[in-house]
């Protein structure tokens, strides 16, 4: 029998002690043992909760947990980078307690040196849930595609942005709304601005990154951006290009470095990764021996989450010690960066209807080197502002990023332009 206790019994813990009763027979069978819960721990004892917790023994201090008799494994599902989900997690595997957690922000912030102390205390650390939700794409590089090098990872990190730009679009129900549903749905971080600002993403990016390119997570170096400046004339102008607004995040092996990104792009519907909607996640990989792969399923959510989680206590069940980032910790490398890639972009800006206008951008572009390809004007006026799409063909990073400084600065363009990557 293996005996757990569980730090957090939100979203996640309540789900994990659901889906271990619902389904305690097939578990069992799978992982040759019984899964028990035997201790929780949560910030409010008397709080109404979404699992049944009677009978399991209550702890107030989360890091407490680590040091019971009887427990073999310890799962922290509390949050945040720091704070008690560290201390847990540091007491837990220097106590030689195995350490199962969907924490994000804390594998990609202490990921190493959690990875060291699991491996001087011999026990493993697993964080399948923390990437991606209900997909095994963890699994997935350290396990089935172990034999392959990977040159690029691409992929929808984050369900509360897809949620967000799809309910948007498609119902035409405004930002706020739609973040509070994504709220009320159990998908959003405790601070909400971790998912819309991209952090989350970049945390699982970095993740990600580790197990394909055997470096150390390190999120410092994922440019990010957010979605808060996507608008609905955004979604309507990507709409008329053939395109959807995603949440990306890509990391990609190149000559010079590895670069790793999170924003919010285009991307055609010819694209599989365009029909990938609401809470969903997928992640594509480039693999040396089995080609593109690309993995879709719920990213966010008690249910999906919970799956993760005890795949991993039925792995810990089953003997399995694969080191955390697929590699021991002593080979993984520093994260050397890489420059942005080339793309297409899209570019809205806001600007006087005057004669002229269209002339000045396209000096700054030839200035630049760069050469439209598509220009869209749905408003005339003689006195307001009217917004105007160019889309730009293939173009380095840095000179469209100096091109949108230039225009920006003309009288004419009364808004900051919204600047996005298409990708195809
Ligand atoms: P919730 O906010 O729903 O739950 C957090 C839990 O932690 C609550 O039960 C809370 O107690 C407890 N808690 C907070 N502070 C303390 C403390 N100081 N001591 C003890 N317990 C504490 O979060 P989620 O379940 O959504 O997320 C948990 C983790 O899983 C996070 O790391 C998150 O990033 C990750 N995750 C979440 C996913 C999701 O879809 N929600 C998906 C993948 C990963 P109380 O209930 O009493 O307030
Ligand atoms: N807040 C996260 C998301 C939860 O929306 O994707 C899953 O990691």
């Amino acid at each position: 029998m293996l005996n757990i206790a569980i730090a957090g019994l939100g979203t996640v813990g309540a789900g994990v002690v659901r889906l271990l009763r619902q389904n305690a027979d097939l578990i069992a069978a799978r992982a040759g043992q019984q899964i028990m819960v035997r201790a929780v721990c949560a910030r409010d004892k008397n709080k109404q909760r979404d699992c049944d917790v009677s009978g399991i023994k209550w702890v107030d201090d989360a890091p407490q947990l680590a040091g019971l008799p009887g427990i073999d494994a310890v799962v922290e599902l509390i949050g945040g980078a720091d704070g008690i989900a560290r201390d847990l997690a540091v007491t837990a595997l220097g106590n030689g307690k195995p350490l199962i957690t969907a924490n994000k922000a804390l594998i990609a912030a202490q990921g190493v040196a959690l990875a060291k102390l699991a491996e001087q205390n011999n026990v493993p650390l697993f964080f399948e849930a923390a990437v991606a939700g209900g997909i095994p794409v963890l699994k997935a590089l350290r396990e089935g595609l172990a034999a392959n090098s990977i040159s690029a990872v691409r992929g929808i990190l984050n369900g509360t942005c897809n949620f967000i730009l799809t309910r948007m679009r498609e119902d035409r129900v405004d930002f706020a709304t739609a973040l509070h549903e994504a709220q009320q749905n159990g998908y959003a971080e405790a601070d909400p601005a971790a998912d819309i600002d991209g952090f989350d993403a970049a945390n699982k990016l970095a993740i990600l990154a580790a197990l394909a390119f055997g470096v150390e997570p390190d999120f410092a170096f994922v440019r990010t951006e957010g979605i808060r400046r996507i608008t609905p004339l955004d979604l309507a102008f990507a709409d008329e290009l053939g395109c959807r607004v995603k949440l990306l995040g890509i990391a990609r092996m190149g000559d010079t470095g590895l670069e790793q990104s999170v924003g919010p792009a285009l991307v055609p519907m010819t694209s599989p990764l365009s029909q990938v909607e609401g809470a969903l996640n997928a992640v594509q990989l480039q693999t040396s021996h089995t080609g593109h792969i690309m993995l879709q399923g719920p990213g966010a959510g008690s249910d999906a989450t919970a799956s993760a989680v005890v795949a991993d206590l039925i792995d810990l069940a089953r003997g399995n010690r694969a080191p955390a980032f697929g590699v021991p910790v002593a080979q993984l490398t520093k994260v050397n960066p890489g420059p942005a890639h080339k793309s297409r972009y899209y570019v809205r800006l806001q600007v006087m209807d005057k004669p002229g206008v269209g002339a000045d951008i396209m000096t700054i572009l030839r200035d630049e080197g760069l050469s439209m390809e598509t220009i869209l004007q749905r408003a005339q006026s003689a006195t307001e502002s009217v917004p105007v799409v160019l889309t730009v063909y293939e173009a380095d990073a840095e000179a469209m990023r100096r091109a949108l400084d230039k225009i920006a600065r003309l009288a004419t363009v009364v808004e900051k332009p919204c600047l996005l990557r298409i990708e195809d």
